[in-house]
């Protein structure tokens, strides 16, 4: 933690940052210079109810004015200067491909690694850049060394290419899979930890846990599962799809060995962004999904062998890094927060809300699952859409039976209130 003085000095050049690099529009500059510097004097939770500072940030995207997309979760718009950024590079790419791709952009590559992986708190020898959190995931899935009989713990709230992966292995090589119980939402780290202890035996090589699961937003207690899973030499894969530049944490600090993330969802970097952790100490013997001449080797880089990709859309990440940075990721966990706290306290008031969400700070941040007793997922979603324009996503999974709500930073709560006024409307059905 930096000190308060730091903490400003940070702070009035994050302002600065931001009035630079998010072209803000509705103020004169000098203006918004100012409002900035009190507002970021501010601590996180306090600045996460100041409207007229978010409504600015708000302009720094270029979503629908029409449209209230409530759906960040699936995949989140990138800001208008990593759309930029992509669009000049794609432009230069264009003018003669093999040369600018390959032989200029490529020297953005490295440094890429290197921010990346200082925002995430580990070393860049064990960040590969990849294209989305399927990719990454899979690639720790299909190339571990497993036989059959081993087994891997596992639960069916976790996303389904992770779980359609995993399958497959049991299909073709008898490995067994061994599914969790879990009962969502949850308020018991204890709890939670106790039902994957309790599957874990001597055959067990692997746990596959989800920080946070996508069809409700239960955050799970990924750091004491992997310590306990680590005293019994089973190792640890995290889906880090919805955590990443959204809940204020390092992979570092879960002690997991395998992690995966997208990049195109909580970070907004530009569509087809992705990135894959692995502890140094195992990248030998993993297996890349695609291989190259030394599949075995302990080089980060032999995971991204992907044939042809767009370089453009890799090096506007680090447009998206530098908006990360000047929002500041306390900031940003403390408004979304605030907007799911937002909705969702004033939705439990109706009879037939059924929150699947937990409203607790360490069991949930933006991503919350909304059911109506009565109402099907797909109903609710037609009907909130069809009269009310907002756009979320329909989740019917395991228990869960309603809709999924994603806000971002450029939610207003102007855009909740006319959700609640949805929900309202859908509670009259
Ligand atoms: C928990 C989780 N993991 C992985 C993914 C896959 O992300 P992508 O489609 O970007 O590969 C998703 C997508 O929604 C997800 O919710």
């Amino acid at each position: 933690m930096t000190d308060r003085r730091g903490f400003i000095t940070k702070s009035i050049s994050a302002a600065g940052a931001l009035v630079l690099n998010s072209s803000f529009i509705s103020l004169p500059k000098e203006k918004l210079t100012e409002l900035n510097i009190e507002a970021l004097k501010k601590t996180p939770e306090a600045l996460a109810s100041d409207e007229d500072f978010w409504s600015q940030m708000k302009q720094a995207y270029t979503v629908s004015p029409n449209i209230i997309n409530l759906n960040n979760g699936g995949v989140s718009p990138a800001p208008k200067v990593v759309q930029e950024s992509l669009a000049r590079q794609n432009t230069y790419a264009n003018e003669a491909p093999s040369y600018y791709m390959w032989r200029i952009m490529s020297q953005g590559k490295e440094p890429l690694r290197e921010n990346l992986a200082k925002y995430a708190g580990v070393s860049p020898e064990e960040i590969a850049i990849n294209r989305n959190a399927t990719e990454a995931l899979n690639t720790i899935i299909m190339g571990m060394t497993l036989k059959a009989g081993d087994e891997v713990i596992l639960s069916k709230y976790d996303y389904p290419n992770m779980l359609h992966a995993w399958r497959q292995r049991e299909q073709r090589e008898g490995i067994v899979l061994k599914y969790v119980d879990l009962k969502l939402p949850s308020e018991s780290k204890n709890e939670l930890v106790k039902i994957y202890a309790d599957q874990m035996t001597a055959k067990t090589k692997v746990v596959h846990v989800t920080h946070m699961i996508n069809w409700n937003g239960q955050i799970m207690p990924v750091k004491e599962i992997a310590d306990l899973a680590h005293k019994k030499n089973i190792e640890v894969v995290c889906d880090g799809a919805h955590t990443f530049a959204h809940i204020d944490h390092k992979i570092s600090d879960l002690n997991c060995d395998y992690y995966g993330t997208s990049l195109h969802k909580w970070l907004c970097a530009p569509i087809g962004s992705g990135m894959l952790w692995v502890k140094k100490e195992h990248i030998t013997k993993i297996y890349p999904l695609i291989p190259n001449d030394t599949p075995l080797s302990d080089d980060i880089r032999k995971f991204e062998n992907l044939g042809t990709r767009s370089f453009p859309i890799e090096q506007a990440i680090g447009e998206a890094l530098n908006f990360q940075y000047s929002i500041g990721n306390e900031r940003k966990e403390a408004r979304l927060r605030y907007l799911k706290d937002y909705w969702a306290k004033e939705a439990i008031k109706m009879e037939r809300i059924r929150l699947n969400t937990s409203l607790k700070s360490n069991f949930s941040c933006a991503l919350a699952h909304v059911g109506i007793a009565g109402l099907e997922a797909g109903e609710m979603e037609s009907k909130l859409f069809g009269k009310y324009k907002v756009h979320t996503s329909p989740t019917k999974w395991e228990a869960l039976n309603g809709i999924r709500i994603a806000p971002h930073i450029y939610t207003s709560t102007r855009d909740l209130d006319r959700l609640l006024d949805g929900l309202k409307y859908l509670h009259t059905l």
